[in-house]
């Protein structure tokens, strides 16, 4: 496929592979963008600023709106392109596809809420005659930076609440998953959306991603990825708004008097969906003592019946990763906790990229296992002696996204709420839930800002105060 930039398809001599996931065949190849598409983008997206911010607040909705229905109507064939080039399950690509087209509706829905506020300025001392409402305006060029793990649906929370705001964008979608991300820009701009007022530029980030972070035309920037990545683009950002959705290693808290049925089902789908590439996947399942053994003991088989294996045939609940550089970080953190002391009872071993889904019990807090970011396919379980021990070992952390804790006892999910500290927090599921609707966003090093179309929607844009300075009556 071509980038699109400057209001044109466009291709390059250097073209970067992207390969399926579980086989290495070739997708297909996108151009690699170069440091003067860069530049051709940015002067291409403060035209379009200027564009989009006399597009009225119902255009806006219109464009967006018609986006999602067509998003939604192209289902299967967008689902198949998200497995292809991520890799996941044919059911877990149009489950995407579903929420990206719910994401864009929501962010149609919130152009129509820009509101601004009365401000009773006369009741400042010595202010009488004086009135006072704040606007909401666009904030003009956002740089979008996203990840592989959901090539569709996180575009949409970044391009999606952007265009609604009225500004322009620059996306950079991951080297490894530009595809649904260039179907997408198809999409918005069949649907509408002015030709400059989206840019895509595609390829390996780092050298593009350092020249669109550091450029003055640009006013947001929107990043889902690593910590470690997330602190190099503040670096060079100098003053700009930033939102950035950071890694975590979420835990799951389950209490004695939780329901085992519920807390097994919820790990399944929270720690091992995507291969367990999800920043909110459950990793550190938290157990009292009474429930630990049952636990483990209703768990294991039900990681062992996860058919995992080409994400393609109907039958697969678990696909591969996307790299096997990274299959073989966790199998060297699993048989490192092992060599700890660790007890693995099922998986640990790799294929290529497929890596087997995993569970480890008697996992010390200590360990990489615990105390990294895995983002790949393997829980571990911990012994927590009480309530407070369980929550204190959750906080034991330098993240702080999303947790997870099953409980019968108000009470016991009042306390886990306050104290936990994780910016989205659910009783009786685990922390790897998410409606696109939702403010979501981390604590600590997982990230500043939150997500969600209306919330991101107030992160694009700026307030401006007015003042009417009235004569007396
Ligand atoms: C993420 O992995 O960053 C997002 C998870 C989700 O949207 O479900």
């Amino acid at each position: 496929m071509k980038m699109y930039l400057a209001g044109e398809w466009v291709d390059r001599e250097q073209k970067i592979e992207v390969r399926h996931p579980f086989d290495g065949l070739l997708v297909d190849t996108v151009p690699q963008a170069t440091r003067d598409d860069v530049e051709r983008a940015l002067a291409a997206a403060v035209e379009g600023a200027r564009v989009m911010a006399k597009v009225t607040a119902y255009d806006r909705f219109l464009m967006l709106r018609r986006a999602a229905d067509v998003v939604l109507s192209q289902k299967s064939e967008l689902g198949r392109l998200i497995s292809l080039e991520e890799g996941k399950t044919l059911a877990e690509g149009e489950f995407e596809v579903t929420r990206a087209a719910t994401t864009l509706e929501v962010s149609a829905e919130e152009a129509k809420r820009l509101t601004g506020e009365m401000l009773p300025l006369d009741a400042a001392p010595g202010a009488a005659g004086k009135m006072g409402f704040t606007l909401r305006v666009p904030c003009g060029v956002v740089v979008a930076i996203a990840p592989f793990n959901f090539p569709l649906n996180l575009v949409c929370h970044k391009v999606g609440p952007a265009l609604a705001a009225g500004n322009a964008v620059v996306l950079k979608p991951a080297s490894n998953t530009p595809l649904s991300a260039l179907k997408l820009i198809e999409i918005l701009l069949a649907a509408g959306v002015p030709p400059l007022a989206v840019q895509c530029l595609t390829g390996a980030g780092g050298e593009i991603g350092t020249a669109l972070c550091q450029d003055e035309r640009v006013r947001k920037i929107t990043f889902t990825g690593s910590v470690e990545v997330g602190k190099k683009i503040c670096a060079v950002a100098g003053l700009k708004r930033v939102t950035m959705e950071l890694g975590s290693n979420s835990p799951l808290i389950v209490l004695d008097d939780a329901d085992l049925n519920k807390a097994t089902d919820s790990i399944l789908a929270s720690g091992f969906g995507n291969a367990g590439q999800v920043c909110i996947s459950a990793q550190r399942i938290i157990a009292l003592p009474k429930v630990y053994d049952e636990l483990l003991d209703r768990l294991q088989p039900k990681v062992e019946g996860l058919t995992a294996g080409d994400p393609m045939h109907a039958s697969t609940r678990m696909g591969p990763m996307i790299r096997e550089s990274d299959a073989v970080r966790v199998e060297q953190w699993v048989h490192e906790a092992v060599a700890q002391g660790a007890r693995l009872l099922t998986g640990g071993s790799r294929r290529g990229t497929l890596h087997e889904p995993t569970l480890l019990a008697d996992v010390q807090p200590n360990m990489r296992i615990s105390r990294d970011e895995l983002f790949g396919p393997a829980v571990g379980v911990t012994r927590a002696a009480s309530v407070d021990d369980a929550i204190r070992l959750a906080n034991d952390s330098r993240y702080g996204l999303s947790a997870g804790l099953f409980t019968q006892d108000l009470d016991a999910a009042m306390k886990f709420a306050r104290h936990v500290e994780c910016g989205n927090v659910h009783v009786n599921w685990g922390p790897a839930w998410r409606a696109d609707l939702m403010p979501y966003g981390g604590l600590k090093e997982s990230g500043l800002g939150k997500e969600g179309p209306k919330y991101a929607i107030q992160e694009m844009t700026e307030t401006k105060t007015v003042v009417l300075h009235l004569p007396p009556d």
